[in-house]
């Protein structure tokens, strides 16, 4: 009786904001939108051609047409930008992956297309060799398999102005090479696409996460890992010298990956500029509560909004995400 009327004088009641759906709405501090995400693409040649990817459930790599139905109707659902990552054949991938900066590869047809087709949409589309080199490496190689910085640049600027040649709105550099953004800027510049954008990925971790994107590109490693050039996770005063860095080198917008084991590094980047930021839930992300969810342990819509709104509450404006088709229908807009 005595405990019962000392609780009968609570002055503080928090449960009074959460008592109705209309209340908990007025109070929430973090809203998840469609034009928060953006999907990336796995881009096939050809046409009427989709391949599912074993360990990406509910996620294919498609031919330009498909890819265009696709986005078209992610649009529809208020979805504003897509990310584009070509599965180039393999005959085309050669040691120095000079694919990358043909300006008749399939990256550049397909941006082109799809600005004809969806005005309205904004294309993001990589700046790294990965895709295109034979031993899957982001830059190019040396006889004893040193990654050289350097010479990559070379490359990388020369993919960028293909890209934003064919019209793209943003080239979103992957390859973490010392100096790649501010190279890139010079050489956008230099050519008059001053209106090109950069997302630099600037926080890139050498993780264990990304292993499903690799199969989703072919583009598993010939020999050694990233750790000379993507960070150790283990790393956050070196994540903030990376995106400053960028930020000093003309980036437009900065980004962290992968996102969920390192929403510490996007809070803390996000007192640390004034930039926008985006986040990439990568592939391994996806695919862990897509195998918890085929198995029946979880229910992936929502742990993917959860999740989703948990990377914006850390602090991102934007995210890359695989989970934005299971998403969509709970995000009112
Ligand atoms: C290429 C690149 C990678 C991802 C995006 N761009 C893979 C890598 O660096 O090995 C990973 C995306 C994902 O896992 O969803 N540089």
């Amino acid at each position: 009786m005595f405990i019962r009327e000392q609780i009968g004088h609570l002055t503080h009641r928090l449960r009074r904001n959460r008592r109705s759906p209309a209340i908990r709405s007025l109070i929430q501090e973090t809203l998840l939108t469609p034009s928060d995400l953006i999907h990336p693409f796995f881009l096939l040649e050809g046409s009427r051609k989709k391949e599912p990817i074993a360990s990406m459930p509910g996620i294919e790599r498609l031919s330009l047409d498909l890819l265009l139905s696709q986005a078209k109707h992610l649009h529809q659902q208020g979805v504003r930008a897509i990310g584009l990552f070509p599965s180039i054949d393999k005959s085309l991938k050669t040691a120095n992956g000079e694919e990358a900066w043909n300006p008749d590869g399939l990256t550049p047809r397909a941006i082109s297309a799809i600005k004809d087709a969806l005005p309205s949409l904004c294309i993001i589309a990589d700046v790294a060799l990965d895709p295109y080199t034979s031993h899957g490496h982001d830059g190019i190689a040396s006889p004893s398999g040193e990654i050289l910085n350097d010479e990559t640049l070379d490359c990388l600027c020369r993919m960028a102005l293909t890209l934003a040649d064919a019209g793209v709105d943003f080239v979103a550099p992957s390859d973490m090479m010392d100096g790649r953004v501010g190279a890139i800027r010079k050489t956008l510049d230099a050519s008059g696409f001053t209106k090109t954008g950069i997302l630099s990925y600037s926080i890139k971790y050498a993780s264990s996460l990304y292993a499903p994107f690799r199969d989703a590109l072919h583009s598993h490693l010939a020999f050694g890992d990233k750790k000379t050039y993507q960070m150790d996770p283990a790393n956050r005063r070196e994540a903030m010298l990376e995106a400053l860095l960028d930020e000093e080198e003309g980036a437009d917008i900065l980004m962290v990956k992968p996102a969920t084991l390192y929403l510490d590094v996007i809070a803390k980047l996000r007192e640390e500029t004034h930039k926008p930021i985006a986040a990439y839930h990568v592939s391994g992300e996806y695919a862990m509560v897509m195998a918890a969810h085929e198995k029946g342990y979880l229910d992936a819509e929502k742990v993917f909004y959860e999740t989703l709104l948990s990377i914006k509450r850390a602090g991102a404006d934007m995210i890359f995400t695989y989970a934005g088709p299971i998403v969509l229908p709970m995000l009112s807009f």
